[in-house]
Parts: C-alpha cells; sequence; structure tokens
C-alpha cells in the first residue's frame, strides 16, 4: 500500500496540463469518486489496524497534495490566459525608438577603424595636463609665441596645469613611457578658450597618430596620408601638402584634400580653390624625441594631427560646430543610416 501511494506521490510530481480540459482529465483519474487515489481509500479498509495510523497519514498527505498541485496548474493556466489576452500581435517588433550614433563618434570610430588596418593601437591620456607635456616637451619654450596660437585654459589654482589644448600630449606621455618601435593614435576632447561661434567652440576633438621607428620618412607619412584620405573620403580623393610650421615638428606640413562637394572643380565650400585643409604633419622634430628619452640619431617619426569635427563638416557638410554639442534630436537623428 505505502508503495503504491509513493509511486502515485510521484506522478502527481510530474503533472502537467495544457488546457482546462487535461487538468479536468486529471482529476477525473486521480481524485474522482472512482479515481486512483479515492480507490486507495476504499482499500484502507483493509489495512491491518497497527499499520493504518502510518498508511492514514501518507494518504491524506498525497490527497492534499494531489489538489494542491491541481489548483497550482489551474493559477498558471489561467495566468497565461491573462497574459495571452495582453499580446497584441499587430504591434510592431520594436516599440521603442533605436537611437543613433553620434556623428563624432561615426566619425571617430571610423578614424580608429582605419588606422587600425594600419596597426596603430590606441592611447590616452589625460585632459587636465600640466605644461610640460602640451607645451615644453613638444618644443614650445616659455615666451614662444607659437604658444598664442592655442588659447590656453588655465586652471586657476595652479598655472603649471592646463586644459590640453591638442592631442599631442599624449605623444609625450606614450613616448616617455614606451620604447620604439611606437604606432598610436590618440583621440580625445581638447579645449581652446575661444569665442563660441558657428566655426569655433571651447571644445573640441581630435585625433593625433604618431610612428617612431629606425628609418621612417615623409615617403611613409605620405604614404599613409593618401591612404588614409582615400579611405575616409573615397578612391577619387586626391592629396596635397602645403609647407607649414608646428614647433613639434620638422618639416612641418599641412594637408589638403581635394574638395568631396565640388570635386575639385571649385565652390563655395572650399572658396573656388578646389581644396580643402583637413590636418597638420610632420617629421617629429628630433628635440622632441630627445625630449621623451628617445635617442633622435637611431630613430625618428612622423605625427599629424587632425580635428574630428573638421572631418565630420566636410563628410556631412554640417555648417554650424554648434550642432555638434546642442543633442538636438532632430540632427542627431538624420544619422541613422550611418554607422
Ligand atoms: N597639435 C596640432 C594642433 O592642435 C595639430 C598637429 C599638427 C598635430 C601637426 C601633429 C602635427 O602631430 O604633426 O593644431
Amino acid at each position: 500500500m505505502i508503495e503504491r501511494i509513493e509511486t502515485l506521490s510521484d506522478q502527481v510530481d510530474t503533472w502537467s496540463a495544457q488546457d482546462l480540459k487535461e487538468l479536468d482529465d486529471l482529476r477525473v483519474k486521480y481524485l474522482s469518486k472512482k479515481g486512483e487515489i479515492s480507490q486507495l481509500f476504499n482499500d484502507f479498509r483493509s489495512v491491518p489496524g497497527e499499520q493504518k495510523r502510518l498508511v492514514g497519514q501518507k494518504l491524506n498527505e498525497l490527497k492534499d497534495k494531489a489538489q494542491q498541485r491541481l489548483s497550482e496548474l489551474k493559477e498558471l493556466l489561467d495566468s497565461q490566459k491573462q497574459s495571452n489576452r495582453n499580446y497584441d500581435l499587430s504591434r510592431s517588433a520594436y516599440p521603442y525608438p533605436l537611437g543613433t550614433r553620434h556623428p563624432l563618434s561615426i566619425v571617430r570610430n571610423n578614424i580608429i577603424r582605419i588606422f587600425s588596418m594600419l596597426g596603430f593601437t590606441i592611447a590616452e591620456g589625460p585632459e587636465i595636463e600640466d605644461d610640460w607635456h602640451v607645451f615644453s616637451s613638444l618644443n614650445f619654450p616659455p615666451e614662444h609665441p607659437a604658444r598664442d596660437m592655442q588659447d590656453t585654459f588655465f586652471i586657476e589654482k595652479n598655472p603649471d596645469l592646463v586644459l590640453r589644448t591638442h592631442t599631442s600630449s599624449v605623444q609625450t606621455r606614450v613616448m616617455e613611457k614606451t620604447s620604439p618601435p611606437i604606432r598610436i593614435i590618440c583621440p580625445g576632447r581638447v579645449y581652446r578658450n575661444e569665442a563660441i561661434s558657428y566655426r569655433a567652440h571651447c571644445f573640441f576633438h581630435q585625433v593625433e597618430a604618431l610612428y617612431i621607428d629606425k628609418d621612417v620618412s615623409f615617403a611613409d607619412l605620405r604614404q599613409l596620408l593618401e591612404y588614409f584620405c582615400k579611405e575616409m573620403f573615397g578612391e577619387d580623393t586626391k592629396i596635397r601638402l602645403r609647407p607649414s610650421y608646428f614647433p613639434f615638428t620638422e618639416p612641418s606640413a599641412e594637408l589638403d584634400i581635394s574638395c568631396n562637394i565640388c570635386h575639385g572643380k571649385g565652390c563655395p565650400f572650399c572658396k573656388h580653390t578646389g581644396w580643402v585643409e583637413i590636418l597638420g604633419c610632420g617629421m617629429v622634430d628630433p628635440n622632441v624625441l630627445e625630449n621623451c628619452g628617445i635617442d633622435s640619431s637611431i630613430y625618428s617619426g612622423y605625427a599629424l594631427g587632425m580635428g574630428i569635427e573638421r572631418i565630420a563638416n566636410l563628410k556631412y557638410q554640417i555648417k554650424d560646430l554648434r550642432m555638434f554639442s546642442e543633442n538636438d534630436l532632430r540632427f542627431l537623428e538624420q544619422f541613422r543610416a550611418a554607422h
């Protein structure tokens, strides 16, 4: 008898019902007058007196358990029915609007993608920097007029600290810590004390690239620039280098690309020259290498720095820089298809 009770108890544990009909079948099979459990109550009469207490207890437990399980299954079915009713299968699978990437992130990711194909890795540095990393190590002596080119925010309590005006500061940080070969890009935010207008902001974003090794030449730099511009702006993009001046590179150059709006024919965007400027670059000045503990008689290298906003302006013809930081959804949502 006990064995029989235990088998039925195990069966109760495995009960399941897809609908009310199946549930009722279970009830009939086990608990109706002729059901298996009820049957046991009939058999109970013939259990010898000394076993009655134990068997009776087990039998009652089984019956309670079976009833409990039936009501649990009923609750489960009811709640499923409830939630079925809440489904609206005609609704869109994506009821929530998907966000879009910020155009500056799109462009930055694209720059990172292109440089990483060439083996460059990412380096980062602090936005609050000391004079050494932003200026002195990069060949800006104190009082050097080139410091004026970069309208610097100083930290009031400590004049040695500034908000970095360019990501070139990360160059120094990496060169001080790493021995060549070095091949890095440094994306990041920079700050300048400019009056805010459609063409200037007090903060913007740059990507710096640095390559130091034995026998690096200007030809390597030119090759990299050509590859980068074609990847970024299309195969038919032409490049042109103009001599320029930066304290930390010698020789220095500025890079123009053929205007990607009129394709070099001349339009208001390129001021009818057919060319637009995109970045500054050059061979790292030997003084800078020495400042960072790198032997300039063995190693040479190139560096370049570009504004992410500038590249985004060219790619998407965004005329007002302020749009990048206003978070106007009407502007941001236009980049839905870009990635
Ligand atoms: N740091 C410069 C700026 O903010 C950009 C730049 C020019 C970076 C030439 C370079 C470089 O590495 O070689 O205007």
